[in-house]
């Protein structure tokens, strides 16, 4: 049999070299989460249901970044947190809420708040715009079943629907309005642009957004029955990728299921994994993978390795997987495992094109679930997907759907993750820009401009544990 060595983060350290970076803002972060998906913030939130739905993936799209909404939810419930990111920001809003005119204040007020939105546009059967209902319309009105006919604004501002944004701008600040609705010849709605939208903008330059400035959101999807149609919705909702998510991803039932994606959604990105070697990335790239996803058991929360015994090293996994975006152009995203800004540019000097982070993000202010005190400290609640507390859950909420099942018991789920918790770290944007800063930093000690010459001139050097104890803050208290 053989044996090779690996290594991980922790057992090397990049060799300063000659640079002519004379500021760390000269240096471009730009990666790729895919073929086609590209970040200038290369950091992705991992598809945990701790870690990421719409309010994660919104903050992270708008730093620059990308969030994967977690699949561990209905598949309506997944392709509504799509809609919600799809919808947070547009340049046009093709589509906006609208409502009729004999409907009653109660029922605005209900679906402001279950589409999160501050406003409603009032269309006739043929969808002519007859006015505007907004929060401060309906606030402090006793009656619920009273007519949107006496309390919407009628008098509008409008546009045509090819009013261009510069045009739109001058029109909301000159009449002092939020919304601008865009009517055709008949008085038709066509569309919506508001204040807020294009106030973000200016207010987020390295955004991630697709060609009609949406924000971009992926979403993920298994392998087992229904995800071609859990794919297809998504995707209708409007995901910018499908992330196929196994733990172990270099297995002929996830490349066949990849193989099936491929075939059935020709257009879409598709990001599989997770594979810990060069083969695996190799045969997801080529049953049609855009991104391939590397990391078995490096995760914070992951037994997998010491449950099954199973995985690589993760730096040396992303290297040797690395190999596939120089043959193929296909992206590798390290996975899991990162714990400082310093593994992150390692990971990128590996030859990562973008990396994905849990405990990392978990704490931020967006990630989802309660913020618990304890010991004067604030911290969120964080759990491996397949830590007995996730898998109760999720087989249950399965099972539910089919009555003929009992209830999964303890005994019967060997977890390979754990439940644990999260240091709060306030709004994703400070930690998202204190990552960055140390991926700069670490590029400019090796010269690198952009992550492609970081690939090329980046230089690792083995240490001790003792050259890892130097390296940390030490002999402070002697
Ligand atoms: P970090 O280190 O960023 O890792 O917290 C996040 C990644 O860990 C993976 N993950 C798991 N791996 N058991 C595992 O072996 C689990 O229960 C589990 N849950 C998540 C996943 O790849 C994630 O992105």
């Amino acid at each position: 049999m053989d044996m090779r060595e690996a290594l991980t983060f922790h057992d090397v350290l990049l060799v300063p070299k000659r640079s002519s970076i004379a500021s760390r803002r000269g240096v471009d972060t730009t990666g790729r989460f895919s073929r086609r998906i590209k970040l200038k913030v290369p950091i992705v939130s991992a598809n945990m249901d701790t870690v990421t739905e719409s309010r994660m993936a919104v903050a992270l799209a708008r730093a620059g970044g990308l969030g994967i909404i977690h699949r561990f939810l209905t598949l309506e419930e997944e392709a509504a947190q799509v809609a919600k990111v799809k919808r947070s920001e547009n340049i046009v809003i093709e589509s906006p809420y609208t409502i009729g005119p004999d409907e009653t204040v109660g029922r605005a007020r209900g679906l402001m708040r279950e589409h999160g939105v501050g406003g409603l546009l009032v269309v006739d059967v043929k969808g002519r715009l007859l006015g505007l209902v907004t929060e401060r319309d309906v606030q402090f009105r006793d009656k619920s079943e009273e007519s949107l006919r006496r309390v919407m604004t009628t008098k509008l501002v409008t546009a045509p629907p090819d009013v261009g944004l510069e045009k739109a701008r001058e029109i909301l600040r000159d009449h002092k309005v939020e919304k601008l609705p865009l009517i055709d010849k008949d008085g038709r709605l066509k569309g919506l642009i508001t204040a807020r939208d294009i106030k973000n903008r200016r207010l987020y330059p390295d955004a991630s957004v697709d060609s009609k400035g949406r924000l971009l959101v992926g979403a993920a999807v298994g392998v087992v029955s229904g995800y071609l149609e859990r794919a297809a919705a998504v995707l209708e909702a409007g995901a910018d990728c499908l992330v196929v998510d196994v733990a172990h991803g270099h297995a002929d039932h996830v490349i066949k299921a990849v193989e099936n994606l491929r075939r059935k959604f020709p257009k879409a990105e598709i990001v599989a994994g997770n594979v810990a070697t060069y083969e695996g990335a190799r045969d997801l790239a080529a049953a049609g993978a855009d991104g391939v996803k590397v990391g078995v058991g490096p995760g914070s929360i992951c037994s997998t390795r010491i449950i099954s015994g199973a995985g690589v090293p993760q730096l040396t996994a992303v290297m040797d997987c690395a190999r596939i975006t120089k043959e193929n152009d296909v992206p590798i995203i390290a996975d899991g495992g990162l714990r400082d800004s310093g593994d992150l540019a390692k990971a990128f000097a590996g030859g990562a094109s973008s990396v994905m982070l849990g405990s990392l993000l978990a704490g931020a202010e967006e990630s989802p679930g309660w913020t618990v005190v304890r010991g004067g400290a604030r911290w969120k609640i964080y759990r491996g997907m397949a830590s007995l507390g996730a898998t109760l859950t999720r087989k249950n909420k399965e099972r539910r759907e089919d009555e003929a099942l009992d209830p999964i018991e303890v005994s019967e789920v060997v977890p390979e993750g754990v439940e644990s918790m999260a240091p709060y770290k306030g709004p994703v944007a400070e930690v998202l820009f204190q990552l960055i800063g140390g991926v700069r930093s670490g590029m400019s000690y090796s010269g690198a401009a952009t992550l492609p010459e970081f690939w090329k001139k980046a230089e690792f050097t083995r240490i001790t544990s003792a050259s890892w104890a130097e390296s940390r803050p030490h002999h402070l208290d002697k």
